[in-house]
């Protein structure tokens, strides 16, 4: 597997010097930027899939090898065999490994939501994944997403699981069980970046302002929280680039980086996938261009990362039930798009300041 691994290593940086072409990880290396993608071990055999990868990113994330129902198929099993392909594949291509997600109110396995777990077996449960899960990519996960999309549109805390339960959090205490994760978190890997990744609460608005007032409250208690993730799922084409640039200025200055973590902007498809407007394209590049120089204009903003990087694997087209899709910069055959392009244009820009 390993020698694999080193033969795609070899043809991807013969490539890049070669061909003189600019990828997207040396843009990013020379703008101290952390390019990024989610990552399917199931892929890890196609070798389109694995040279673009290597050649273009410097960072990768597990789609869903990290999270319980794959690292934890029963309460007394740890399956690390997905999650540990990554980390093999990125320490061979000299990239860094972020953890998605230790806590999350979504998708957990059965045996977990549907066992009638007392709030103390719970609380036990929790402290005992994060711990085991953290100490065993110690080293080698440099930042983890710990919690993952516990507010509303409103900015409350969901109620969920996790929410409300004594040795964990409890109904009215608001990011009480958030603070008592992330002190889990900092004392299993002191090392590890601890980050609280959200969705649609990127730009300004009550989401985003509970965000910030949570890490404001942590920072000044003293709770271990390093940053902030946005993940960016765009599916509007009015994306108000000013305020998400608001929000990472207010946000780096509470002294948190950010991390886009998933960003992907989705283009309405007909039945058989093909575009429904074809100049959306241009429209979507155009997006991607401003997120990335965004991201450059604050120091703080120390990573960009799509989820996924070929529409070939892309969660929207089931998600959409294929209403969706052409959402990343590769295309299904591995070709870039404009988006690619735009993106590249934009790193090699470099970092600049905020406008
Ligand atoms: O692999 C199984 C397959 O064997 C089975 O037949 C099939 C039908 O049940 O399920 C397949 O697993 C699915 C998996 O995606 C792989 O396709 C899971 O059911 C499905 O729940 C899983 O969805 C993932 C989703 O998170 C829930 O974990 C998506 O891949 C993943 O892209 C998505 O990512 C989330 C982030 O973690 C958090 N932010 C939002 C983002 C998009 O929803």
């Amino acid at each position: 597997m390993l020698k694999r691994f080193c033969w795609s290593c070899i043809l991807t940086l013969s490539f890049a010097s070669v061909c003189g072409a600019q990828t997207l990880r040396q843009e990013a290396d020379n703008a101290s930027l952390l390019v990024g993608t989610a990552v399917r071990p199931a892929q890890l055999s196609e070798t389109a899939y694995v040279s673009t990868l290597a050649r273009e990113f410097n960072m990768l994330e597990a789609e869903d090898a990290m999270k319980w129902w794959i690292l934890r198929p029963d309460a007394g099993t740890y399956d690390f065999r997905q999650g540990d392909e990554i980390v093999r594949f990125a320490q061979a291509h000299q990239m860094k490994v972020r953890g998605h997600c230790l806590v999350w109110a979504q998708y957990n396995p059965k045996w977990l939501t549907q066992a009638h777990f007392t709030d103390r077996q719970l609380a036990h449960l929790l402290h005992e994944h994060i711990t085991k899960v953290m100490k065993h990519y110690a080293g080698e996960v440099f930042a983890w997403d710990v919690v993952n999309e516990a507010l509303d549109e409103h900015g409350n805390v969901r109620d969920s699981l996790w929410y409300n339960r004594p040795g964990i959090g409890l109904q009215g205490e608001g990011t009480a069980y958030i603070e008592r994760v992330f002190r889990w978190a900092h004392r299993a890997d002191k090392h590890a970046l601890l980050f609280y990744n959200e969705a649609e609460g990127e730009g300004l608005g009550r989401k985003s302002d509970a965000v910030y007032a949570m890490v404001k409250d942590f920072k000044q208690r003293g709770v271990p929280i390093n940053g902030i993730g946005l993940q960016l799922h765009i599916s509007k084409p009015d994306v108000d680039i000013a305020a998400i640039a608001a929000n990472i200025a207010r946000l780096t200055a509470l002294g948190v980086q950010i991390h886009v973590t998933e960003l992907d902007v989705s283009l309405p498809v007909d039945s058989s996938g093909g575009l429904l407007h074809p100049d959306d394209v241009n429209r979507q590049a155009e997006i991607y261009r401003g997120i990335v120089q965004t991201c450059l204009q604050y120091p703080g903003c120390t990573a960009i990362q799509t989820w996924g990087f070929t529409d070939k694997y892309s969660w929207i087209g089931s998600f959409s039930r294929h209403t969706r899709g052409w959402a990343l910069p590769f295309d299904r055959n591995y070709d870039p798009k404009p988006a690619y392009r735009a993106v590249l244009d934009a790193l090699s820009a470099g970092r600049s300041v905020p406008r």
